[in-house]
């Protein structure tokens, strides 16, 4: 296939739009507060930091390197820097994919109770409450037809192209999803309660400290800048040779962490604002009593405790997480939608169509199934299969590659790099350091 077919990326602001959409998700906006408000605040905070720049950041130059050198889809890209073990490269990039399609299936399941809890904040304020229990209440239906909801406008954007659907999307979605969050957090603060999150959020409690706590900062950082599945890698192959890679990875990371840290500002004190109106959210020992009704109980609790502004707030906030989930889920669809593209020689319509439905029918078996294969599957394919894919991309391009090679590649977008601090320190760093780390993640988990 020719390589002028291909989608691209037409501007630099567009890519890290799409690119920060990506990583921008319910790791931000949920998994990040309350793995905070858990980890003792700032403490984990400052962990999470180290882990983001000293961890994620040089792995995510290291992916949207080898896309952008191969310029192809991730199987092909990581032929192209490891020639001589194709059957390697192939099972990387299989493994890649598979693993995001599973990601995508549940998390599609958790962004359909986001379309819910939308719907259904927005039906709260014209009182159709018997519409309002089912779209919110948890039923294998509900949780069904939601997900195909969310699906579908995941397959939308995606059959529209690189261009015309992923950025062009992104590009729109994002800025929306900056206002919102200034207005959420600007209202929550005034409310009684807030400062008592913000004082838990901003000094940290070194009490406890733990290697599990470095552990879930590192899972998190790696989840939350959508690592070690070829989704970046993808993102990176539809950007041109004028971009500066690190600088513009860099530029992704800033943003991600700053949502995170925003995201850390409006839920910590919404946290105690709910407190404050009466809803239990902390057990006597001083636990966060369970982070994962957080979300989809604590906070709509506390709307509801606001009157009519509060349901006003709730849509806003819900039109958030359905935002930041969607630009998500489009670079997870993204990346077997390539593969088949190229491998198989498809029509981007064709191949959204198959792929959706398989993925479909995959989060239905575990909607169906939800008891024993929800938590599963989440743990299966982020806690182990993330990493350790990671693991081998970082490998490969850390030793595999040849050094002049990556350099050459860097060197477009970027013609100084020599001269700079990065190109001293990041290969060394990719082939040693971040291998050590990774290899400690799965040593204490
Ligand atoms: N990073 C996103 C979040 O924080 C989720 C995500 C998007 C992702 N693409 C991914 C996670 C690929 C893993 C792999 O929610």
């Amino acid at each position: 296939m020719a390589v002028s077919s291909r989608g691209h990326f037409s501007s630099r602001l567009g890519f890290i739009l799409a690119a920060a959409g990506s990583a921008v998700g319910l790791g931000n906006i949920w998994g990040f507060p309350t793995q905070a408000a858990s980890n003792g605040g700032a403490l984990f905070l400052i962990i999470y930091l180290l882990m983001v720049f000293l961890l994620a950041y040089p792995m995510l130059v290291a992916e949207l390197t080898v896309g952008r050198y191969g310029q192809s889809n991730p199987i092909r890209s990581l032929k192209s820097v490891w020639p001589n073990g194709k059957a390697g490269a192939i099972a990387v990039g299989v493994a890649g994919m598979v693993v995001v399609s599973l990601i995508l299936s549940f998390y599609a399941i958790v962004a359909g109770w986001l379309v819910g809890s939308f719907a259904g904040s927005g039906l709260e304020l014209v009182g159709a409450s018997d519409a309002v229990s089912w779209l919110t209440g948890f039923s294998t239906p509900r949780n069904l037809i939601l997900m195909v909801v969310f699906m579908l406008m995941t397959m939308y954007v995606v059959q529209s192209g690189v261009t015309d659907g992923i950025e062009k999307w992104s590009s729109r979605l994002m800025p929306i999803l900056f206002v919102l969050f200034v207005l959420l957090i600007g209202y929550i603060f005034t409310q009684p309660g807030a400062m008592e999150g913000l004082k838990m959020y901003l000094v940290p409690d070194f009490d406890h400290f733990s290697a599990e706590v470095v552990v879930s900062a590192m899972g998190q950082a790696f989840f939350s800048l959508s690592l070690g599945v070829c989704a970046m890698m993808v993102y990176g192959s539809y950007l041109n040779k004028e971009a500066n890679l690190p600088k513009t990875a860099a530029q992704v990371a800033c943003v991600d962490t700053g949502v995170a840290f925003i995201a850390g500002l409006l839920i910590l004190p919404a946290m105690f604002v709910a407190k404050h109106n009466g809803v239990e959210i902390f057990s006597d020992s001083g636990e966060l009593l369970s982070s994962d009704t957080l979300v989809f109980q604590v906070l709509p609790a506390m709307f509801h405790s606001m009157g009519t502004i509060g349901e006003l707030i709730s849509v806003l906030f819900f039109a958030v997480m359905l935002i930041a989930a969607l630009t998500s889920s489009i670079s997870m669809l993204e990346v077997p939608v390539a593969v088949a593209i190229e491998e198989l020689n498809q029509s981007r319509k064709l191949a959204v169509s198959w792929i959706g439905a398989i993925i479909m029918v995959i989060s239905g078996i575990i909607v169906f199934n939800f008891g024993d294969l929800f938590g599963l599957v989440i743990k299966l394919t982020t806690v182990y299969a993330q990493p350790i894919i990671g693991l081998f991309i970082t490998l490969i391009a850390g030793w595999v590659w040849h050094r002049n090679q990556v350099l050459k590649e860097l060197k477009q977008g970027y013609p100084e790099i020599e001269q700079g601090l990065f190109w001293k320190i990041w290969p060394t760093y990719v082939r040693v350091v971040c291998p050590i780390l990774m290899v400690m993640v799965f040593f204490f988990s």
